[in-house]
């Protein structure tokens, strides 16, 4: 059995949910961080889990590469290092093709699906670039910071609250950079959140947690506006959002959530929608106007969330914002008992299966789920599926490169 600290020689099998590959070792299986499918690598053990039966391991050195191996682009990257990547030493078609690799398994092992309108999965699922992608960098135009003890800003490595100090993360965009965050002492502080959005603002908020510290909340950088929220841009509109709130980070991800969904649900004039776990109004704002001024209903559970939401729609008065858990809403009997189309964008812990029945119970046309889970997505649509419902399609984004995140849009409709 394999104690934290041995060292072992293995051959790296398939990739895993989670930004690790899979290999074993006499009987033990182990999970590899900066592994790739394929190699030969010599990995140190740095956890074990339940009954010695997995372990979690890091390649520290590489025996045989992967002709998808590259050099990392950021210095912070590698064993015991950064926790905030997972895929710097992949090229960008290969973590794309890891990410679909995932995708796929997920769809396959939870949700029970084998092909897509007749096309196998390997065929029918892909992960793409967003437009806008600069060779995977350069992204972040939200970033939270964790603090250490001396008030440097950085990240947590993986899976420890140590914090490694970065001065510039290679992922963040110059605007970002440019609030000089990671310049500046944060001490007492855990942590702080830079913001740079599409409308041109800046933020930075040091994080609620900090609260009890001497710090103020709203951080007035000189030459910054020091105000909590900003303005983003995205599918025609200016969106209002707090800085802390929750906005698509890629520059590119807004726009191309919204085309997919719009594109999945083919919206027509007179159908009426729910938008679910509508952030500050971004699908319901997006395809209300197609929908010749049906009915729509949007919900989210931040108070803050829905007041942006209000004031992001208020020329479209047939939206109705509801400040309220998804799950309890559905069951409110003033909630509309039908609805044609459903947008449902969950948490990572997805929509479970109180609300995917509630939503099925409905009969809408179609639901296009955006998820950024693939695990829960997988789980989501097996439930669907059991219900009776169909899987149409499926599309994967690489909404944030060099890590192990992805973004799907899938189209259930009845079976
Ligand atoms: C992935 S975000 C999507 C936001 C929005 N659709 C967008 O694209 O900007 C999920 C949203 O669901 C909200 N949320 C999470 N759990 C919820 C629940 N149980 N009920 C209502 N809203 C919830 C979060 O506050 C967050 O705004």
């Amino acid at each position: 059995m394999l104690e934290k600290g041995a060292r072992v020689v293995v051959d790296v099998g398939p990739v895993a949910h989670g930004g690790h590959c899979v290999a074993r070792h006499e009987g033990q299986v182990l999970f590899v961080r900066h592994a790739l499918p394929g190699e030969r690598v010599e990995a140190v053990v740095t956890e074990v889990g339940r009954k010695g039966r997995w372990v979690r391991a890091d390649a520290v050195s590489v025996v045989q590469a992967s002709a998808d191996r590259v050099v990392p682009p950021c210095p912070h990257a590698g064993p015991g290092r950064c926790g905030g990547c997972d895929w710097q030493h992949a090229s960008l078609p290969g973590q794309r093709a890891l990410k679909a690799a995932v995708l796929r398994e997920q769809l396959a092992r939870l949700g029970g699906v084998d092909e897509i309108d007749g096309v196998p999965l390997e065929d029918a699922v892909k992960v793409d670039a967003v437009p806008g992608d600069r060779d995977g960098l350069a992204w972040r135009t939200r970033v939270r910071y964790a603090v250490d003890a001396s008030g440097r800003a950085g990240f947590h490595r993986h899976r420890s609250h140590a914090v490694e100090p970065v001065e510039h993360c290679l992922l963040v965009t110059d605007d970002v950079q440019g609030t000089g965050t990671t310049l500046q002492q944060w001490q007492g502080a855990d942590a702080v959140s830079a913001v740079a959005s599409s409308g041109g603002d800046r933020a930075v908020v040091v994080d609620p947690a900090s609260l009890a510290s001497t710090l103020p909340r709203e951080i007035n950088v000189p030459g910054l506006r020091g105000r909590g929220w900003v303005r983003e841009q995205a599918a025609g509109r200016d969106w209002r959002v707090r800085a802390d709130g929750f906005w698509q980070v890629h520059p590119g991800a807004a726009g191309t959530l919204v085309a997919a969904v719009r594109d999945a649900l083919d919206p027509q004039p007179g159908e009426t929608l729910l938008d679910l776990y509508c952030g500050v109004g971004l699908f319901a704002g997006a395809l209300a106007p197609l929908l010749d001024g049906a009915r729509v209903d949007a919900v989210e559970f931040g108070i803050a969330a829905c007041a942006d939401a209000r004031r992001n729609l208020h020329d479209l008065p047939e939206v109705r914002i509801h400040a309220d858990d998804v799950a309890r809403w559905l069951r409110r009997p003033d909630a509309p008992d039908s609805a044609d189309l459903v947008v449902l964008d969950p948490p990572r812990s997805g929509a479970g299966a109180d609300v995917m029945d509630a939503v099925l119970d409905r009969a809408p046309r179609a639901i296009a789920y955006v998820a950024c889970d693939p695990a829960a997505l997988g789980r989501d649509v097996g439930h669907a599926r059991a219900a009776g419902w169909r899987l149409a399609s499926v599309r994967g984004f690489d909404l944030f490169p060099m890590t192990h995140h992805l973004e799907a849009v899938a189209l259930l409709v009845p079976g």
